[in-house]
C-alpha cells in the first residue's frame, strides 16, 4: 500500500476579525476541521470557491495550525520557525499563481535558482551553478533562459523558473496555489504536462490547489472539495468528478462542459456567495442547497463514506457508516 506522505488531522485557522465598523473583536474561523491525507508521488487537488479556505489550508500543510497538527513523512510537524522546522520545511516547497511575485527583478534566473543553495552553503560556487543549470534543463530551460531576467521570460517560462528554483532543495512535496492560473490555457497544458512529468521523474507528491476541474482531472489522482473551511466531499478524483455525491460538487462539476458526454445541466446555485464572517448554523451550505432537509439548518452532518470509498458529509446522501467524522 501507498505510504502517506502528508497528514492533515483535524487542523483550523482563525483569524481576528471585528464584526461590523466599530464592533467587537472575533476570531475568524476560515479553516474548521480539517482532516486529509496525500500519498506518496501522488496529487491531492483541493477545489472550492473564492474564500473558501484553499490557500489557508496549503500554508498550514507547511506551517502550523491553531489547532490539530500536520504529519510529513511520519513525524509531527515541529513548531514554525525552529531549526527541526527548517530542516523539514527544505523538503517542502510552495509554487504560487504569479511567478513575479516570488522572482526578484533584479537577479538572473540563473542566481535566483541557485541562491537556495547559497543561503544554505551547499556545495562549492562551481557545483552550484552547475546543479542550477541541470535543474533548468528538467524544467525546460536553457542557458540562454538563465541569464535573463524574469520580465525577460513568458509567463509560462517564469513559472518553470519559479519550479526550478523550488526543485533545486529536492523537495518531497510541493503545495501548489493555483499554479496555472494566470497562464494562456496552451502555456498551462505544458506546464500542467510538466509536473506530472516531475512527478513520475522525481517521485514528487503534490498538493494542488485550483478552481479549475479541468486541470484538476487532468492531475490529480485524489480530490478533496471545499466549502467555508471544510471538506465537503473527497474522494477519486475521477468518481467524484464523473459522479459527484455532495450537492455542492454536483453544481460545481455542472459549470464544467465535459468534451463527449452528454451535457449536465447547469446547476445555479442560489444565495450568497461563502463569507467566514456569516457562517450559517448546522451545514454551512444549506441556504444554497436545492436538496436541503430539515436537519441541515440546525446539525453539521459528519463525513461517511460511500461504497466506492469516497467520504461526504451531507445528510441527504445515503452512506455507509463510517469511522471518520467530520466534526460536530
Ligand atoms: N491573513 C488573513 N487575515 C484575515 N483573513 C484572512 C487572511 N487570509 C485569508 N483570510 C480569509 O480567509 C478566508 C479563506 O481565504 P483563502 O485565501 O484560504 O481562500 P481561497 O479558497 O484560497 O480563495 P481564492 O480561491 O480566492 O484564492 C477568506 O475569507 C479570506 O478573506
Ligand atoms: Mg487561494
Amino acid at each position: 500500500m501507498t505510504e502517506n506522505i502528508l497528514e492533515l488531522h483535524s487542523i483550523s485557522r482563525s483569524y481576528p476579525a471585528r464584526q461590523g465598523l466599530f464592533g467587537r473583536k472575533v476570531a475568524l474561523r476560515v479553516v474548521d476541521d480539517v482532516s486529509l491525507s496525500l500519498r506518496q508521488s501522488e496529487t491531492l487537488a483541493l477545489v472550492g470557491e473564492s474564500g473558501s479556505g484553499k490557500s489557508t489550508t496549503g500554508r498550514i500543510a507547511l506551517g502550523r495550525p491553531n489547532s490539530g497538527y500536520v504529519r510529513f513523512r511520519d513525524a509531527e510537524l515541529p513548531p514554525t520557525d525552529t531549526p527541526a522546522w527548517r530542516r523539514m520545511r527544505r523538503q517542502m516547497q510552495m509554487i504560487y499563481q504569479d511567478p513575479l511575485a516570488v522572482l526578484d527583478r533584479r537577479l538572473s534566473i540563473l542566481d535566483q535558482v541557485r541562491e537556495p543553495l547559497d543561503i544554505h552553503d551547499i556545495g562549492s560556487a562551481s557545483g552550484r551553478n552547475e546543479k542550477a543549470m541541470a535543474v533548468l534543463d528538467t524544467v525546460g530551460l536553457n542557458a540562454s533562459h538563465a541569464q535573463k531576467l524574469p520580465h525577460q521570460l513568458s509567463g509560462g517560462q517564469r513559472q518553470r523558473a519559479v519550479l526550478a528554483r523550488a526543485l533545486i532543495m529536492q523537495p518531497a512535496l510541493l503545495v501548489c496555489d493555483e499554479p496555472v492560473s494566470a497562464l494562456d490555457v496552451s502555456i498551462q497544458a505544458q506546464v500542467v504536462n510538466l509536473l506530472m512529468d516531475l512527478q513520475k521523474d522525481l517521485g514528487l507528491s503534490l498538493l494542488f490547489i485550483s478552481h479549475d476541474l479541468k486541470v484538476v482531472r487532468q492531475i490529480a489522482h485524489q480530490t478533496a472539495v471545499m466549502y467555508l473551511g471544510r471538506i465537503v466531499e473527497h474522494g477519486e478524483t475521477n468518481l467524484l468528478l464523473s459522479s459527484p455525491a455532495h450537492p455542492y460538487t454536483k453544481a460545481l462539476v455542472s459549470a464544467v462542459p465535459v468534451a463527449g458526454r452528454r451535457v449536465r445541466e447547469r446547476i445555479i446555485l442560489k444565495g450568497e456567495p461563502p463569507n467566514p464572517a456569516a457562517r450559517p448554523t448546522g451545514c454551512a451550505f444549506h441556504p444554497r442547497c436545492p436538496v436541503a432537509l430539515p436537519e441541515c439548518r440546525s446539525i453539521s452532518p459528519r463525513f461517511s463514506s460511500l461504497r466506492d470509498g469516497r467520504s461526504v458529509a451531507c445528510h441527504a446522501v445515503q452512506t455507509e457508516p463510517s469511522s471518520q467524522d467530520a466534526g460536530s
